[in-house]
């Protein structure tokens, strides 16, 4: 059975601990790539994939999120608290409500992802076929495993992965892969039931990932390998990555921009 996916969730109250100090009077999401907030990446994504019921999850210290979003008309977007930052797994939760039983996707804004046709809109494709919950995935250096919910799989057919577990920051030596998950999620509406099940990790928090593999043990869950580019945009370095790789391709932008780089005569 086909099932349609029509809604999103943007989890952004987590407390963007690696852009303090700016962070402690400017929500992590509204931190520009060149001039545009990350968040307006994920909503421009999800718009070009035919999702316009958005739900972002903020905190009491998002205030600057939801004024940026007053007033726009073509996008349907709702403000979910969540309380306490306990974790990507519990700002999911506190969404179930407003899914009310259905499928659904969640973006990050940390994962800025560039490419032809969008990820999400390849996942819910995915998703349609396998009627299971679907996982971004892409295969990442090794001194990035420790960082990342990291995935042991098959590959079934050309970019498609069946999860066999994923396990969170593993030490390297442990790891069963180098295949990350990246910000792009289609969930069965049970992920909730499983979330909820989810007891909090080593710091404190729910993890997204411990809610998937305790799904991947009882039932399938499919891995998308992306082939657009991507960049990490929740730390400093990747911001800044992510934010010269688009103005050198502006070509207004990009002129000046490279007679800097090249006068800093590295
Ligand atoms: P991260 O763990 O990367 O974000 O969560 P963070 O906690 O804000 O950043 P650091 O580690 O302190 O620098 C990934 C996504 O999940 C959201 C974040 O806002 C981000 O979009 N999140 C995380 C929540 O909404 N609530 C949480 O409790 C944790």
């Amino acid at each position: 059975m086909e099932s349609r996916v029509g809604k999103a969730v943007i989890p952004a109250a987590g407390l963007g601990t690696r852009f303090l100090p700016v962070t402690r009077a400017v929500s992590k999401v509204m931190l520009p790539v060149f001039n545009i907030p990350t968040i307006e990446f994920a909503v421009t994504e999800l718009k070009k994939s035919g999702i316009n019921s958005v739900a972002i999850v903020v905190s009491s210290l998002n205030s600057d999120v939801q004024k940026y979003f007053e007033g726009t008309a073509d996008v349907q977007v709702e403000f979910i608290l969540q309380e306490k930052a306990n974790g990507l797994g519990d700002a999911i939760l506190q969404a179930e409500k407003w899914v009310n039983g259905e499928s659904f996707c969640v973006v990050l804004p940390d994962d800025l992802i560039f490419g032809e046709i969008t990820t999400i809109k390849q996942m819910i494709s995915i998703h349609s076929k396998y009627d299971s919950t679907v996982l971004a995935l892409k295969t990442v250096e090794d001194d990035r495993v420790p960082f990342l919910g990291i995935v042991e799989s098959q590959q079934i057919d050309s970019l498609i992965h069946r999860i066999n577990k994923c396990v969170e920051k593993p030490k390297l030596l442990e790891a069963p892969s180098n295949l990350a998950i990246i910000g792009r999620y289609v969930f069965t509406n049970d992920i909730f039931d499983y979330i909820k099940q989810t007891t909090e990790g080593a710091l404190g928090e729910i993890q997204i990932t411990d809610a998937i593999n305790a799904q991947a043990n009882e039932k399938s869950v499919y891995g998308y390998e992306f082939p657009g580019e991507h960049f990490d945009t929740g730390n400093p370095a990747g911001l800044l990555e992510a934010s010269i790789a688009l103005a050198v391709r502006d070509p207004e932008k990009a002129p000046g921009l490279i007679n800097f780089i090249k006068s800093l005569n590295l």
